[in-house]
């Protein structure tokens, strides 16, 4: 049976502000990479290589950082949404690219240790209308929600306030073109969009089987800054060290610290977990655990750890050590020496600064 993929990179970003006035969510970075890029090799590695890419309004950006699809070995066909109106709705819009096929649909900001091919085997030999990836989490109220009996699910609530269990939609399912059906029956919601997990009710009132596997491993909706900097450092669990750039001797590599092409490192401490991007440069500074510094970001006198720098940018003559930070793309963060002591700052809007 050949499934087709259908990945979702729309939507606002609105809590991800100011990062996404000027990028997709979906193409922020963690340990150097795209977070969208993870789903995509969770695809390939399933044997699905005819993948759609549903877009929003940054859909020129995710179109640029994903290509084709020769790079990760499949094809990708981009498929435009007007405005974010919900899963269900990108379901609908992607109608004319799925056919009847059976697919895989997962959200481009959410990352998965144990990727999906067990599930698609799994529904490949049951051939059920839906199977869903669960997990339990600690406030359901943020989720989609669903009541498994027998490993079937029986009900299903998005964002309930009254959660009639831990169990998480984390946002990989797959279909048959049952769903179809069941998505030309749907109403909006209270806000306002069509989701799939009332597309998924809808096929259980209708005696259509759905099934449910708990996720293995962790599974992280990078909906949030602090969201993109646990994602960051559950991938550099994983990371494997490698010297591309250079490193002087008087600079010391602890751990499993990665040096991308054309990093030059000089007089500095990188203590890994860590990643330092392609030509970047990191001068008289410490880079500490769970830290992934992009492609051509400078580094002078700075310490910082547990922390997302975005590419391009600039830190420089820091007091005290930058932690639990993300900083965007062509940003300039430099220390002042001189008198008066003040702070000078020319910030973006929802900028958050914390002294
Ligand atoms: O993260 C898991 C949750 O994802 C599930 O538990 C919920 O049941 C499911 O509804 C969804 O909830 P969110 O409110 O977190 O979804 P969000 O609006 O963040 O959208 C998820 C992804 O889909 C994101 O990458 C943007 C994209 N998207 C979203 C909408 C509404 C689209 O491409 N088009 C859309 O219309």
């Amino acid at each position: 049976m050949a499934i087709k993929g259908l990945i979702l990179a729309g939507g606002t970003g609105s809590r991800l502000r100011p990062l996404t006035y000027t990028g997709a969510k979906q193409l922020l970075p963690v340990g150097n990479r795209p977070i969208i890029f993870y789903a995509v090799d969770d695809m390939v590695r399933a044997g699905i290589t005819d993948i759609g890419v549903v877009v929003g309004e940054t859909g020129a950006l995710v179109r640029e950082a994903l290509g084709d699809g020769t790079q990760f070995g499949c094809r990708f066909t981009y498929l435009p949404q007007a405005s974010p109106l919900g899963l269900a709705h990108a379901v609908k819009i992607a109608r004319p690219f799925l056919g009847n096929e059976p697919f895989l649909m997962v959200l481009g900001d959410n990352l998965l240790r144990g990727g999906v091919v067990s599930l698609v085997e799994r529904f490949a030999a049951a051939q059920p209308a839906a199977a869903v990836l669960l997990t339990r989490v600690d406030d359901p109220r943020q989720f989609g929600v669903a009541v498994v009996e027998s490993g079937r699910v029986v009900r299903l609530v998005e964002k309930p306030q009254d959660p009639p269990s831990n169990l998480a939609l984390v946002g990989v399912y797959c279909f048959d073109a049952r769903v179809h059906e069941a998505v030309a029956h749907l109403e909006p919601s209270w806000r306002g969009e069509l989701e799939i997990t009332d597309a998924i009710q809808w096929l259980v009132d209708h005696d259509q089987p759905v099934d449910a596997a708990e996720v293995t491993g962790w599974w992280k909706d990078t909906g949030r800054p602090e969201d993109v900097l646990d994602a960051n450092r559950l991938i550099l669990e994983d990371l494997e060290p490698r010297l591309d750039g250079s490193v002087d001797r008087e600079s010391r590599l602890t751990g499993r610290v990665t040096v991308q092409a054309g990093a030059r490192v000089e007089r500095s401490t990188l203590r890994g977990p860590a990643i330092i991007g392609k030509d970047a440069v990191i001068v008289d500074s410490y880079v500490g655990p769970y830290t992934s510094i992009g492609d051509k970001v400078e580094l002078r006198g700075v310490e910082i750890e547990l922390s997302v720098v975005l590419p391009e940018s600039r830190l420089e003559n820091i007091e005290g050590r930058i932690d639990q930070s993300l900083i965007g793309s062509r940003v300039t963060v430099c220390g002042r020496q001189d008198r008066p002591h003040t702070v000078r700052l020319v910030l973006g809007d929802q900028s958050r600064i914390e002294f």
